[in-house]
This record gives C-alpha cells, sequence and structure tokens, in this order.
C-alpha cells in the first residue's frame, strides 16, 4: 500500500483530533446495536439487552477502547500494517473464529462517529484517507483466515 503524505498527515490528524476513548466506545456500541449479530461474541460481556443497556456497559466502553488501541497501532505501522497486525488477525481467526466479513461494519461504524466528532473539518479528503486507512486494517485483520 502507498501513502500519499497527504494521507499520512490526514490520518495522524485525525487521531489527534477525537476522543479515541469515547469514539471506540460509541462505535462498537452502535455496531452492537444496528448490526445484532456480532453481540454474539461479546457474550461475556453481561447486558445487551436493548441500545441504552450496551451504550451504558462499561465493558462495551472498555472494549470499544482496545479496538481503539488496535487502530493506533496500525497508524504508527502504516507502512506494514499485515505484519502489524497478524497476532492480532490470528486470534480473531483461530481463538475468536469472528466472522470476517463483520470487521468491515464495525470500521464503517468507526467511520460514523469519527464524522460526527469532526464536523466539518471530515471533508471528503479527509473522509477518503480515513476509508483507505480502515480498509487496510480490515483487510489486515482478515489476513490470517483460511
Ligand atoms: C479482541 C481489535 C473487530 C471481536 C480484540 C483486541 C483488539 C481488537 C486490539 C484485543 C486483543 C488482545 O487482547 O490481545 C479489533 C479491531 C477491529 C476488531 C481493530 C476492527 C476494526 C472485531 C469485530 C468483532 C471482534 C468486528 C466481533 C464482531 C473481538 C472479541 C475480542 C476481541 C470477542 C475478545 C474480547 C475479550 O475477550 O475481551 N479486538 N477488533 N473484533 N475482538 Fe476485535
Amino acid at each position: 500500500v502507498k501513502w500519499s503524505d497527504f494521507e499520512r498527515a490526514t490520518i495522524q490528524d485525525i487521531f489527534s483530533k477525537i476522543d479515541s476513548g469515547a469514539v471506540g466506545a460509541a462505535a462498537l456500541s452502535r455496531c452492537l446495536t444496528v448490526y445484532p449479530w456480532t453481540q454474539r461474541y461479546f457474550s461475556k460481556f453481561g447486558n445487551l439487552s436493548s441500545a441504552d443497556a450496551i451504550a451504558s456497559n462499561p465493558k462495551v466502553a472498555a472494549h470499544g477502547k482496545v479496538v481503539m488501541g488496535g487502530l493506533e497501532k496500525a497508524m504508527k505501522n502504516l507502512d506494514d500494517i499485515k505484519n502489524a497486525f497478524k497476532d492480532l488477525s490470528v486470534l480473531h481467526s483461530e481463538k475468536l473464529q469472528v466472522d470476517p466479513d463483520n470487521f468491515k461494519l464495525l470500521a464503517d461504524c468507526v467511520t460514523i462517529v469519527v464524522a460526527g466528532q469532526m464536523g466539518k473539518a471530515f471533508t471528503a479528503e479527509v473522509h477518503a484517507a480515513l476509508e483507505k486507512f480502515l480498509a487496510v486494517v480490515v483487510s489486515s485483520l482478515r489476513k490470517q483466515y483460511y
């Protein structure tokens, strides 16, 4: 994957502007609500019985932050995300057995929440850079599936 200077700067800039914990919590919460089949991997998170229960579940918020930690790792390893995500991909595939189609769904929820936080700063160019970044993340997470 080749990144332009604009894309590199923009991806760093997004992470410096957003409140990562809040984005992670809101994005995972949105994903579990609008794509309820994703709940099945999180049975040990307790009450996910309604949109309100999900939004106020501290385990969801904490795990949203963990997911954002993963995205920050990708941001810091832009030139080799596939390698940086090798163990994470094996984990999701072999141990967690997450259907990889769900990665795109969570990535889309991240996009929606980031767009909401950035407001007018979320221009079409910024959107394109984020979309490319998340596409590489999703494909890196899929990489170790067979
Ligand atoms: C765990 C990142 C998508 C289900 C994790 C961990 C990270 C992570 C960093 C912690 C790994 C560790 O403890 O070593 C991501 C990223 C995603 C993504 C960056 C895509 C944007 C998903 C999706 C699902 C999922 C879509 C299910 C629908 C899980 C589960 C765990 C986990 C069940 C273990 C949770 C626990 O036991 O605490 N993920 N993940 N992940 N992920 Fe993902």
